[in-house]
């Protein structure tokens, strides 16, 4: 059999749990995409750090920007990260030399991703970003393949895994916000820069993301109204809780009259509902279709082992010659609509 022979930019948290995966499963892998995935290249900054994970006979290279033109490179996976930079240049050079890419970027799809979709179906090439939205979670799968058939009128959830943490640590330990953010940071569940994280920037992403394929619309991160955690106290927690709620950083999107809403905030949650359970560093999605009903899925948001669970699952559907369009069948299907931000609520 072939291998699919990988290159990986980028082997932090989730770049080395990608390596650890595809070696520690390597023949359920070989077994379930039909042929082995092996990892021929890989790319950082520092050559000299151990990063838990074996090297030997696996091209280094300085440069990610090498790993698009290494002809011992079949697909590209980018776990880098930031909107612009390094991984937005990866990414459009691997598309250009005509090779599929993965990436957990949630950040450069919620700005760039209509024009890398567009680059990638127009190469016909896949860009897989399952590890970009809900970690472990196959809610990129479960939109635009198990919804495919529904017209979604409401996608909700805690999509940040960090904050989760941080909320439910303060309520359940009673500890202050910049000592359990710096566990949070210390588990890999945080952006490089955690502000990104607390203040709502990255659950942003990922609804922009959910929202483009939910109702068939471009990717607008501008539409969507912000705000994070940073300013909630211990106070508010156990005040919320006296009052029976779990204060959750949301984020909803979802169709009204004038287009599609998308927001991120913190929400007084009744503890009585599904996603008042949903702790520490899971995440939640629930996605409304017109024919499924509701459907509630939940799992870890972050870290090593979730993210790099997606990023294996992309590529085991490349590897098995999957042809799905980057958005899916929506965008052809829906007139797209023009989202409305909301100001205040
Ligand atoms: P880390 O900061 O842990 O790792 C980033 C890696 O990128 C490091 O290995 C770093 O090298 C490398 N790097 C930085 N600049 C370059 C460059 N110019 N060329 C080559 N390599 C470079 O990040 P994460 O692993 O946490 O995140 C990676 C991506 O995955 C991000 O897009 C993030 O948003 C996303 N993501 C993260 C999740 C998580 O739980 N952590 C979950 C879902 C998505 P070096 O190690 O030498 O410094
Ligand atoms: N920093 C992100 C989070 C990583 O905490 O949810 C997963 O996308």
């Amino acid at each position: 059999m072939t291998p699919l022979k990988i290159g990986i930019a980028g082997l932090g948290t989730v770049g080395a749990g990608t390596a650890r995966l595809l070696a520690d499963n390597a023949a359920l892998i070989a077994t379930r995409a039909g042929r082995p995935i092996t990892l021929t290249a890989v790319s950082a900054r520092d050559k000299s750090r151990d990063r838990g994970i074996a090297l030997t006979g696996i091209t280094w290279h300085d440069d990610a920007l090498a790993l698009a033109a290494d002809p011992n490179v079949d697909v590209v996976v980018e776990l880098i990260g930031g909107s612009d930079g390094p991984a937005k240049a990866l990414v459009e050079a691997a598309i250009a030399a005509g090779r599929p890419v993965v990436t957990a970027n949630k950040a450069l799809l919620a700005i760039h991703g209509t024009a890398l979709a567009a680059a990638a179906e127009a190469a016909g090439l896949p860009l897989g970003f399952e590890a970009a939205v809900a970690g472990g979670i196959p809610v990129i799968k479960l939109l635009r393949e198990g919804l495919a058939a529904n017209r979604v009128s409401r996608v909700a959830g805690i999509l940040n895994g960090t904050c989760n943490y941080i909320l439910t640590t303060m309520r359940e330990e009673g500890r202050d916000f910049p000592e359990v953010l710096a566990d949070a940071q210390a588990l890999g569940y945080a952006e490089a820069d955690p502000a990104f994280d607390i203040e709502g920037v990255d659950a942003a992403h990922k609804l922009t993301i959910l929202a483009a394929l939910a109702f068939g619309q471009n990717v607008d991160f501008s539409a969507v109204h912000i705000e994070g955690i940073r300013n909630i106290s211990a106070l508010d927690i156990s005040f919320a809780e006296e009052l029976g709620y779990r204060i959750k950083l949301l984020g909803i999107a979802q169709q009204t009259p004038s287009g599609v809403s998308m927001r991120v905030h913190p929400a007084m949650v009744p503890v009585s509902k599904l996603l008042a359970a949903v702790e520490g560093v899971f995440n939640a999605v629930l996605m409304e279709g017109d024919f499924s009903g509701p459907v509630f899925c939940q799992g870890r948001g972050a870290g090593a082992g979730p993210t790099a669970s997606a990023v294996v699952a992309d590529l085991i559907d490349i590897a098995r010659g999957s042809k799905i369009p980057v958005w899916g069948a929506a965008q052809a299907a829906l007139a797209p609509s023009r989202p409305v931000a909301i100001s205040a609520l």
